[in-house]
């Protein structure tokens, strides 16, 4: 079961895998998800993260190409997690979220690594409104310069897929939490399980130039087609609806942005430097 890539999902137990942002939320529940799963672990951040055992743990500041280098060397893989991860000032998007993803997909392709699975974000399309299904296959909308950047990260990896044959997944993930907070993650919402379920199927669907899909719960109120990532093989099993009895105002439908308060105009302006 080889594809384009030469991952063959029966033999990520043979490979050796990077997961940048290890130190996160999400990069902390993934490693300990992937250890056992992976032959040799790699987990990296600012600073040497807590790694379980047999999974190694080494400080790389993404914006430091020598040492995103030197961690990918004998890497089949690159789960990146790793950046800013909320509206921040363009300057340091750009810098780490845009730049950093470089360094990581041109470091992979000089290590000869075949696949990274990139950690986007449901808001690249944040400007779409509530009631409109949105696909990946339709253009963008940030609903922010956090969105925007990650559009063009989306770009860099589409990129390296067609010009270089590194298989890239980008992973548009939804609202990663125990349970759904608010109204707007009754639709949004990403389980730790599911989350796991969507990079596991990253890491190892068969056929993959470039791909894109939403990594959400199979929600009830759900905004975003989920047959791209069926398609690889993510099939989400969580729905935030059985917590709408705990959740505000869960009898209301919402409207507007998807993004709701991230898309409104002070929410970016307030955190840029001037
Ligand atoms: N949590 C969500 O609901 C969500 C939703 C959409 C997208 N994402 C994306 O998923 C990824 C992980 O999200 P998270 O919630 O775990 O975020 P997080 O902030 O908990 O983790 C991000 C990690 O990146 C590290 N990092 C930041 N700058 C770095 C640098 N210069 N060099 C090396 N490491 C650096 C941080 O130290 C941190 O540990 C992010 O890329 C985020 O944009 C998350």
């Amino acid at each position: 079961m080889n594809d384009q890539s030469g991952v063959d999902s029966a033999n990520l137990r043979d490979q050796t895998w990077v997961v940048t942002g290890a130190a996160g939320t999400i990069g902390t529940r993934l490693v300990a998800d992937l250890a056992g799963r992976v032959n040799r672990l790699v987990a990296t951040d600012l600073a040497a993260p807590d790694a379980p055992y047999g999974v190694e743990s080494v400080a790389a500041d993404l914006r430091d190409q020598d040492a995103v280098a030197a961690v990918l060397a004998g890497a089949h893989g690159v789960v990146h997690l790793g950046g800013i991860a909320d509206e921040a000032d363009l300057h340091d998007l750009a810098e780490v979220n845009l730049v950093g993803t470089y360094h990581v997909l041109e470091e992979a392709r000089r290590a000869g690594a075949r696949r990274v699975v990139y950690a986007s974000s449901n808001r690249v399309t944040g400007c779409y409104p509530c009631d409109v299904t949105v696909h990946p296959s339709m253009p963008p909308r940030p609903d922010g310069l956090y969105g925007a950047v990650k559009v063009a990260a989306e770009g860099l990896c589409q990129l390296y897929a067609d010009k270089f044959g590194l298989a890239t997944v980008a992973v548009r993930i939804g609202s990663y939490e125990e349970r759904p907070l608010d109204l707007r993650q009754l639709s949004t919402w990403l389980s730790p399980a599911d989350c796991s379920r969507a990079f596991r199927a990253a890491m190892s669907a068969t056929d993959v130039g470039y791909a894109c899909f939403y990594a959400v719960s199979a929600n009830t109120r759900g905004w975003w087609s989920l047959e791209p990532g069926a398609a690889l093989g993510f099939l989400p099993q969580d729905d935030a609806e059985e917590f709408a009895a705990t959740v505000p105002d869960a009898a209301r439908t919402m409207r507007g942005p998807q993004g709701g308060d991230y898309a409104a105009p002070e929410y970016t302006l307030s955190r840029q430097r001037r």
